[in-house]
């Protein structure tokens, strides 16, 4: 390769690579700034060619630099050079993010120069953070989780006495008003400790169902008009017809409820405009949460999701509604985000997965064999399968069955109890998955997928459909 042609190909080298690549003087003045630079720091080459190198870093970096720059030139003393190590940079527009920084010098054509490589870290950072939350919300929810515990069996005897003392103490007089308060404070003690122990307490997997998202919010929405001040507007827009989501609708009711309930808070002195709304947005189902109320403080956002932050004044909140939502979410697979601006408003967006399985039932192309002897019985799961959107055959034996099943291509067959060994025989002639109606769920034939207890349970049933569908 000729002189020329290698300097091409380092040039682009070093112009692809993600990494930010800056060549300095000894004086500390950039002289090239590759494509990866550009994108980190937000300029164009052009614009810090020519800049010391303090422009890209934030105080107290910049105003240390030239002094640590003349150092080393004098002394040779390293501080960073040959060392790397995690710095920050400072984009264009004023924003500081975390680097990883390797320096080094060398001598082209007689004449000292820096190199310095610089890697952003601000993804890696935020999933450490991320992490390190999540453990801290884990450590917490232990500690107060004990702490209830306790707390609970102190305020056992409490209220129990004052119970006693009350129906020892005159009615009228101020003995019988003071026990009164202390009963009160304690029964409000007790709520509140209960609502953290509900908080730490995991989800069993069983509360959740498919559920129809439209059908939550549209009680949630009840629920809040029925309690919004005037000034307040609520806006809805769900869309139609999306697919159903694997979840617990009493806590996903809460979350909607806490969001709203914050917002309107956040929107009490000025008035303004709660927007709800529900899309599909492949491959989540997207809710979004929107206020026109105070914002939140830049300082403040981040701690938002930590459990007892609370800006409010005490008796008005925990500072454990977004905590809980977020466990909540998390919980559902799901993410929850927050923008925000002072004096604006608040956004929350929330993306929920769809278990493609889950799409898969109002796709409603299968087909389903019922193999019944019993034929009111067939007519009441055919209904139920067809409400589910699957098409549905009835045969009454297992020859009619075998015809069937010849004939044409059955995506799954449902067989009463009766012809328990007709497992075997479909499987050899075809592909369709067998689930089995049974009172006796004990014994299960090695010939069937997936058996489903009676009398049937229409969740149970369908989410076993669903399971069997989806396999392989
Ligand atoms: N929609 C919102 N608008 C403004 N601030 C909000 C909003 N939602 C939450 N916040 C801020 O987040 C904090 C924590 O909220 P949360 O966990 O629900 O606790 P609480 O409502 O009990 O204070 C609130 O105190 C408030 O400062
Ligand atoms: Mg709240």
């Amino acid at each position: 390769m000729d002189k020329d042609s290698y300097l091409a190909r380092l040039e682009t080298v070093v112009d692809t690579t993600i990494d930010g690549v800056i060549t300095a003087s000894v004086k500390g003045i950039i002289e090239t700034f590759n494509h990866g630079a550009e994108k980190m720091f937000d300029y164009k080459a052009e614009e810090v060619i020519g800049q010391n190198l303090k422009i890209l870093m934030p105080e107290p970096y910049a105003h240390e630099h030239d002094g640590y720059m003349d150092h080393y030139v004098k002394t040779g003393e390293k501080h960073i050079i040959g060392i790397g190590r995690e710095a920050l940079g400072r984009k264009k527009n004023g924003t500081v993010f975390p680097i990883d920084l390797a320096v080094n010098e060398c001598e082209v054509n007689g004449v000292r120069i820096f190199t310095g490589i610089i890697r952003d870290l601000s993804d890696k950072k935020a999933d450490e953070k991320q992490v390190r939350d999540l453990q801290k919300l884990e450590t917490v929810g232990t500690m107060v989780n004990g702490i209830a515990h306790d707390f609970k069996n102190v305020l056992a005897p409490i209220l129990g006495f004052a119970d006693l003392a009350l129906d020892l103490a005159p009615n009228d007089g101020d003995l019988h008003d003071y026990l009164e308060r202390i009963k009160h404070g304690a029964e409000h003690a007790k709520k509140m400790i209960e609502g953290i122990l509900n908080f730490s307490r995991p989800m069993p997997e069983s509360e959740k169902k498919f559920v129809a998202i439209n059908s939550i919010l549209d009680r949630s929405e009840h629920l809040l008009k029925s309690a919004l001040p005037e000034h307040i507007q609520i806006h809805t827009s769900f869309e139609p017809n999306l697919p159903e989501i694997h979840a617990n609708s009493t806590q996903i009711e809460q979350v909607i409820i806490n969001l709203c309930t914050n917002a309107i808070y956040a929107m009490q002195e000025m008035g303004g405009v709660l927007d709800i709304s529900v899309k599909f947005k492949e491959p989540f189902l997207e809710i979004v949460v929107k206020d026109t109320g105070t914002g939140i403080p830049e300082d403040k956002i981040q701690h938002i999701f930590e459990p007892y932050f609370s800006t409010k004044p005490a008796g008005e909140g925990t500072g454990l509604g977004l905590s809980t939502i977020q466990k909540i979410v998390l919980e559902h697979g799901g993410t929850i985000n927050c923008t925000s601006e002072q004096g604006k408003g608040t956004v929350f967006t929330l993306h929920f997965p769809l278990i493609t399985y889950c799409s898969r039932i109002i796709q409603g192309d299968e087909k389903i064999l019922l193999v019944f002897e019993d034929s009111s019985l067939a007519q009441a799961v055919e209904e139920l399968l067809k409400k589910f959107g699957y098409i549905v055959s009835i045969v009454t034996n297992e020859d009619e069955a075998v015809t069937r099943l010849k004939a044409s291509k059955y995506d799954l067959v449902v067989v009463d109890d009766f012809i328990k060994n007709i497992g075997g025989k479909i499987h050899a002639f075809s592909p369709a998955k067998i689930v089995l109606l049974t009172e006796n769920p004990e014994k299960i034939p090695q010939s069937v997928n997936a058996v489903v207890k009676k009398p049937l349970q229409e969740e149970e049933f369908k989410s076993t459909l669903i399971k069997v569908l989806s396999l392989a």
